[in-house]
């Protein structure tokens, strides 16, 4: 679940993004569906694995 995550954890092995990056891109940008997210920051276009942990702080957000 995303509250297990760190800040300094990667939440996305594919492009190396720590959950603490990840989320100040999503708040910088006003950044709200996983498509946005995959746009601009490049997660979850690889293997897809952490689609789940994406979402939840995407939710989070909101
Ligand atoms: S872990 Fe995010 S795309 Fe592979």
């Amino acid at each position: 679940m995303a509250y297990q995550f760190k800040d300094d954890d990667v939440i996305c092995s594919c492009t190396n993004i720590t959950k603490k990056q990840f989320l100040k891109v999503i708040n910088d940008e006003g950044l709200e569906t996983l498509e946005q997210a995959r746009d601009e920051t490049r997660v979850n276009v690889a293997c897809g694995m952490c689609v789940y942990i994406v979402e939840k702080l995407l939710a989070d957000k909101q």
